[in-house]
């Protein structure tokens, strides 16, 4: 299976880590894309160092996981992702930040993230996002309701309790887990409701 990150700008760094690594542990090729401010935050909340260098951010996310992950520069529109005729199953922008979330809504297209999603919009394509802010403007609802409509799963970061969460990465699993449950992956983070 071929699946698309884009990790943005948005607080939740350990649900993109938890994700890529459950992606390539189900066995997907997955091609990576990180924005600025996404390298930010993942230095900030993985590694302690908001101005952590790009190139030390992505080795430390993704250079462990060999070449199941192949990582994309922000604006590399040669890569497959920026195109429909490429055949991708599906495509997760996780953590999405709400600058991005506008973006799509509009239909702009600034950055290959923005690009992978509009074209998985337009192939009528999974798309899932996991945007992160609180509380919302209604031009946030706005732009979450549009993309809604134009067909993308609006996964967002909240969490449950109610599988009697204990740690962090309870927590943190709770999400992936509905991540890869849209993507159709099978996985055993989390246990199911009434099983
Ligand atoms: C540490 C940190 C945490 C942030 N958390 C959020 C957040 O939870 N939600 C959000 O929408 N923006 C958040 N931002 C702001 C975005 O990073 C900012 O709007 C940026 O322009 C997003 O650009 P991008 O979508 O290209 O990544 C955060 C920024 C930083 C540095």
């Amino acid at each position: 299976m071929r699946v698309f990150l884009g990790v943005t700008g948005a607080s939740g760094a350990p649900y993109a880590a938890r994700l890529l690594e459950s992606l390539v542990g189900a066995g997907c090729d997955v091609g990576l894309t990180v924005s600025a401010a996404g390298i930010q935050v993942l230095g900030t909340e993985l590694y302690g160092d908001p101005a952590l260098p790009r190139d030390e951010v992505l080795d430390r996310f993704a250079g462990h996981l060999g070449a199941a992950v192949t990582t994309y520069g922000i604006q590399d529109y040669s890569s497959p992702y920026a195109s429909g005729s490429a055949k991708v199953d599906g495509y997760v922008v996780c953590p999405c930040s709400m600058s991005t979330v506008g973006t799509l809504a509009t239909g702009a297209m600034a950055n290959l993230i923005h690009r992978a999603a509009s074209v998985a919009l337009k192939e009528r394509r999974k798309l899932v996002l996991v945007p992160r802010e609180t509380p919302l403007s209604s031009i946030h609802l706005r732009g979450l309701a549009t993309l809604n409509d134009a067909g993308a799963v609006i996964l967002f970061a909240a969490p449950g309790f109610y599988h009697g969460a204990k740690t962090v990465d309870d927590l943190v699993d709770f999400i992936v887990a509905r991540c890869l449950d849209q993507l159709g992956i099978d996985h055993s983070l989390t246990a199911r409701w009434g099983q």
